[in-house]
């Protein structure tokens, strides 16, 4: 399974990126607002220096909901950098949009995906990635990494290509939950990430062993 990270912080980029264990990122406006990037210039100068930093894909979100828009944003998008994927919503547009930029030979990451239909369309187009919202199905008390599951299986079955990206990851065990699920990629919070190498026994572990060690 790959980790991407789910920010547009540039040190938490780099940070995990240190870590030698990051694949790529996924960014949507919610996160690129958070860090204040604002503007055109902004918004492309960004993208291009997280491309610049990771080695992988990174997902660049459209703000547009019309076909021709959609189509016109990604490609300018598409053309900041190739490690560039185009994120779109999953809308009726949107899956056309997606056919439009495959047949182009321009990568695209289906947003907004809460049940198994939206995954097969968003394969059917050809979309690159597909990205199931595991937080926030779990947030409306049903079971957001049953679904990574269900695409999984299906895409298995049918011999679609498009890869299982899991999004809206809150903790670390759902990034286990996921590896477990089928996904082929996890898009995670730093925290999360950060959140596989703790255990109370490890610590105990260390802090004796470098206190026999004093002995040796
Ligand atoms: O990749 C989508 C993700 O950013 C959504 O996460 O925590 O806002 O549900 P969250």
């Amino acid at each position: 399974m790959k980790f991407f990270l789910d920010t547009a912080n540039l040190a938490q980029i780099k940070e995990a990126n240190d870590l030698g264990i990051l694949d790529g990122i996924t960014t949507n406006p919610s996160l690129m607002a958070k860090e204040g990037i604002k503007g055109k210039e902004a918004i492309d100068n960004h993208y291009k220096t997280i491309c610049e930093i990771v080695n992988g894909d990174v997902s660049a979100e459209v703000f547009s909901t019309t076909f021709n828009e959609i189509i016109e944003e990604g490609k300018k998008l598409a053309a900041i950098h190739p490690n560039i994927v185009v994120k779109v919503p999953m809308i009726k547009d949107g899956v056309k949009a997606v056919k439009w930029f495959t047949d182009n030979g321009i990568r695209t990451n289906v947003t907004l995906v809460f049940n198994a239909g939206q995954a097969i369309l968003a394969a059917k187009a050809g979309a690159a990635y597909v990205s199931p919202f595991i937080g926030r199905i779990d947030d409306t008390c049903w079971d957001g990494v049953q679904l990574v599951a269900q695409i999984a299986n299906i895409y298995s079955i049918q011999g679609f290509k498009t890869e299982v990206l899991a999004a809206s990851i809150r903790n670390a065990n759902h990034i286990i939950q996921c590896a477990e699920a089928g996904a082929d990629v996890c898009t995670c919070p730093l925290d999360s990430i950060l959140g596989l190498l703790k255990h109370p026994l490890t610590d105990i572990g260390l802090a004796k062993f470098l206190e026999d060690a004093k002995k040796m």
